[in-house]
């Protein structure tokens, strides 16, 4: 089989040892198990492990799609001595409420299905998605979910979990740890009779060779005591639980017992964070200062003038504590709505460098920048040029936030791979970062964060944030107070927090 094919077909066969480990840990709690399902089987090695411990009390079943290992597992099966069902069988095509409901109780669902994204499929060429239920179109999975990629292992082990609905079984799956989370997220909201679940984090890079996050989701159906929560354990046991998520209010939140503990940060926006500023034209809008003038991506040297040429940080810098600006960014408008026209008259080396390039412009594929001004930016705004920020990566997995200030009297820009809010001094950027940087705020944030995201620090998340009360925690809401009151970037918020000081007096 040709690697991607393999890839095609999420086929990654589980080492005995590591399915060994998980049955046991499954059976530890509940034996009593009169049928094993193991849906995409391939040499079925859960249900080889699963029979060394239960025998010929329960009843076995295996569906795999690849002939070749349908009859490696038939083989397998035969030699261990276990009579077992084994099919060729299109996970897709299998209705397996029916199966389930002609199943004696209890049924435990152990396996491992493939790791593959809908996207990851679409690049390769392949179509292992379940078309009938229109998975790539907005009417079926996506609409549900109101995600445009996911991994099929996500789809299935929905199916899986709504094929189970009413019947006492347990499911047993070795997945992402953020497939396990969307799966959970998907029941949770759509109320599905589970119990306590829990989540038991492997090492894929060991065991699969793959460098990525990824457990054993342990879930009960036919329970419905309303827990709408999961233990995530360190290893295959019970014993070193690390966190609880689980949602409130209808949110997954990462850590449910430190949320619930500082829920009352979860509040108000007082002083709005934002993205820093995106040009999608790297190579000709980022810069460094040489003799002569300012070289660009291309290795061209331009004498430009210094009017519209800032200092750039980029998330990098910020994670890595490189608060210094090494590069420089052309900001071509002051505001998204600007045309950008007056550079002609202020800056004509500036202008004639820009048309100079404008094929780099022109050649900006994101659909944003259509209709919008020729060297059109987004994310500029009188924000930008504020003359100090609080800023943090929105790349790395670094919830350190810094003050950022200004070099040689222009204020250092900040690019889309960071977030920040705008202040006015030194003084009120350091009081607000250090306010976030304190154990409190970043208990909260982590409390929400799922730092095995991809993007796990988002803008929804710091919004969330409510400055004042976490001043407030830390015996600083006077201080706190009297910056937020005083913003000039921020009307709406200002109101909120008079709004917000006269119910504090009423009281
Ligand atoms: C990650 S492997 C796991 C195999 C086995 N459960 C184990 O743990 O060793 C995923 C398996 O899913 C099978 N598979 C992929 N797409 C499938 C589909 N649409 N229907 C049934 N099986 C499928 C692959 O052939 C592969 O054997």
């Amino acid at each position: 089989m040709s690697k991607q094919t393999k890839a095609i077909f999420g086929d990654f066969q589980t080492p005995i040892e590591l399915t060994r480990d998980v049955v046991e840990l499954v059976l530890a709690s509940d034996a009593a198990f009169a049928a094993v399902v193991e849906p995409t089987c391939g040499v079925g090695s859960f249900l080889l492990a699963t029979s060394e411990r239960l025998g010929p009390a329960a009843s076995y079943f295996g569906f795999e799609l690849n002939p070749c290992y349908v009859k490696a597992c038939q083989d397998a099966v035969g030699n261990a001595g276990i009579e077992a069902q084994i099919q060729q069988q299109d996970f897709y095509e299998m209705d397996w409420k029916t199966l389930f409901a002609r199943l004696p109780a209890r049924v435990l669902v152990i396996g491992n299905p493939p790791w593959v994204t809908n996207a990851a499929l679409g690049a390769m060429g392949g179509d292992n998605l379940p078309v009938k239920s229109n998975f790539q179109g907005h009417n079926g999975f996506a609409a549900k979910t109101g995600k445009a990629n996911f991994d099929i292992s996500e789809w299935m082990l929905i199916q899986l979990l709504e094929s189970l609905r009413g019947r006492p079984a347990t499911l047993a799956m070795l997945c992402k740890t953020a497939t396990a989370r969307k799966v959970l997220r998907h029941a949770w909201r759509n109320n599905f009779d589970l119990g306590r679940c829990s989540l038991h984090v492997i090492d894929a890079a060991r065991h699969f060779g793959v460098s990525v996050n990824a457990c054993l989701l342990l879930a009960h159906t036919g329970v419905s005591n309303g827990d709408q929560r999961a233990t995530i354990y360190q290893d295959l046991s019970f014993a070193q639980p690390l966190q609880v998520m689980g949602m409130v209010s209808g949110e997954l939140v990462s850590d449910t017992t430190a949320y619930l503990e500082l829920r009352d940060l979860d509040g108000v926006e007082y002083r709005r964070w934002r993205s820093g500023v995106k040009h999608d034209a790297a190579r000709v809008m980022e810069l460094e200062r040489v003799a002569g003038g300012y070289r660009n991506g291309l290795g061209e040297t331009w004498p430009l003038e210094p009017d519209f040429v800032y200092p750039l940080l980029k998330s990098s810098d910020l994670a890595n504590g490189r608060l210094s600006p090494r590069r420089y960014v052309l900001l071509t408008q002051s505001r998204v709505s600007d045309d950008a026209a007056e550079i002609e008259t202020l800056a004509p080396a500036t202008w004639s460098y820009l048309h100079d390039h404008c094929a780099a412009f022109d050649a900006r594929g994101s659909s944003v920048y259509a209709n919008r001004a020729r060297f059109a930016m987004f994310g500029v705004g009188p924000y930008t040029f504020a003359p100090w920020k609080v800023a943090v990566s929105a790349l790395y997995q670094d919830l350190r936030f810094q003050a950022i200030g200004s070099l040689d009297d222009k204020p250092v820009v900040l690019d889309d791979t960071c977030y920040f809010f705008p202040c006015q001094s030194r003084q009120e950027a350091e009081f607000f970062a250090s306010l976030l940087n304190a154990e409190t705020g970043q208990r909260f944030l982590r409390s929400l964060i799922f730092f095995d995201s991809k993007r796990a620090i988002t803008i929804d998340t710091l919004r969330r944030i409510d400055l004042l009360k976490l001043a407030e925690r830390l015996g600083q809401r006077k201080q706190a107070a009297a910056y937020l009151v005083d913003a000039p970037f921020e009307k709406g918020a200002q109101q909120m927090l008079l709004f917000d000081e006269q119910e504090t007096y009423r009281v």
